[in-house]
């Protein structure tokens, strides 16, 4: 399927590079690994005989044209992307291929979109920040509930995770994001970005049936409120936490996550429950499965395989909502999300 197309992924021997690296093998694409350590990617390319390994580092634009020469897209799975996303984005420019990444930081996908929409739409270029768990996938969903509507008033995705237990990525992508905002928080209102300082509330949220109504932490904003208002006109864009995982992900002692099946996937499981309310009418799509980080591999490889066989719908900076069907895109993905859409 994926046409033996090579394609790079910097941060491959990252806990979700590798997922990303299983998963092009599967469709039937080439993996170039590339990252900053040479053992660490030699390490790698020892347990995936036949793969190329590009040591390149962002700091070193030469070695990053090196990691994506013969290469028909990128993958970027190297956080914090604050400090990642611009460099590899600026080297795929160079190599005229896509860039996909998997950012979950508010502040560098906004980077992403402000500094680089008008030159890589000028160049025919495409770029798809936040395609993975956080950003992507809400994005989809919320896209795949407007249906026809074109306008709404409100967007709730509520997260739903029995656990989360946080790779370094993870964390060291949270402190880059604490020390950007000194220590304010934000939420997306009015049609857009608002810093403040309150503490975030405990709310109820009715989970569909059988997770049923748990408590939340209201506020706890995730890529979802960049990714949204990219496109689609909704002023008021709200996410939300099950306050066990949320909990785990800012506890400095929870291990991190450890495979529970041969696809080297946690136990964790996610509902993803997106609400879209326009005047007194209300539209929902939820998404199932299991492992945060296992299932952005295969959103993000289905973006690389739809961008080169030509199922876009824009160039230029664009989330995963607006430039892909975002329906057919999620149902595509049936072995690893269970939806349910209800208009
Ligand atoms: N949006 C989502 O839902 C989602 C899902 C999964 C992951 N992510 C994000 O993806 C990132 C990676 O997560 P992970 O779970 O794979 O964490 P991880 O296992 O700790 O891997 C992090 C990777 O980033 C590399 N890296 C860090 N700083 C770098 C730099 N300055 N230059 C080059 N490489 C650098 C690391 O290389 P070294 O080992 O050499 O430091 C490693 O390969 C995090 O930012 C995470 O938030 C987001």
């Amino acid at each position: 399927m994926g046409s033996g197309h090579r394609v790079a992924v910097f941060g491959a021997y990252g806990h979700t590079g590798r997922f990303v690296v299983a998963q092009l093998r599967d469709r039937g694409f080439v993996p170039v690994l590339s990252g900053r350590d040479a053992g660490k990617l030699r390490a790698l390319a020892a347990s995936e005989p036949g793969l190329d390994a590009r040591p390149a580092s962002v700091a070193d634009p030469a070695s990053l044209d090196r990691a994506l020469a013969g290469t028909s897209a990128v993958i970027n799975c190297a956080g914090p992307f604050g400090t990642t996303a611009a460099p590899v984005i600026e080297a795929a420019l160079r190599a005229r291929i896509p860039y996909v990444d998997v950012a979950a930081e508010i502040e560098a996908n906004a980077d992403t979109f402000a500094h680089f929409a008008d030159r890589a739409r000028a160049a025919g270029a495409v770029i798809v920040p936040a395609m993975a768990f956080y950003g992507g996938l809400g994005d989809l969903l919320a896209t795949a509930a407007m249906g026809d509507w074109t306008t709404a008033d409100e967007a709730h995705i509520a997260y739903g995770l029995n656990s989360w237990h946080p790779t370094a990525g993870t964390r060291a992508a949270s402190k880059a994001v604490q020390e950007r905002r000194n220590g304010r928080r934000v939420r997306y209102t009015n049609g857009r970005l608002e810093y403040h300082t309150d503490e975030l509330p405990t709310l109820e949220w009715p989970f569909p049936e059988p997770m049923g109504t748990r408590a939340v932490l209201g506020e706890f904003t995730m890529a979802d409120v960049v990714t949204i208002p990219s496109h689609l006109s909704i002023p008021e864009v709200r996410t939300y936490m099950t306050v066990e995982a949320a909990k785990d992900v800012s506890a400095p002692d929870t291990p991190t996550p450890a495979a529970v099946d041969e696809r080297g996937r946690s136990a964790q499981t996610f509902l993803v429950d997106v609400v879209v309310r326009s005047g007194g009418a209300e539209r929902r799509a939820v998404a199932r499965g299991q492992d945060i980080y296992a299932v952005t591999a295969p959103l993000a490889v289905e973006a690389v395989h739809r961008i080169l066989a030509g199922q876009t719908k824009a160039v230029g900076v664009a989330s995963a909502g607006e430039i892909f069907d975002a329906p057919d895109l999620l149902r595509a993905l049936s072995a690893h999300i269970s939806l349910e859409l209800r208009q």
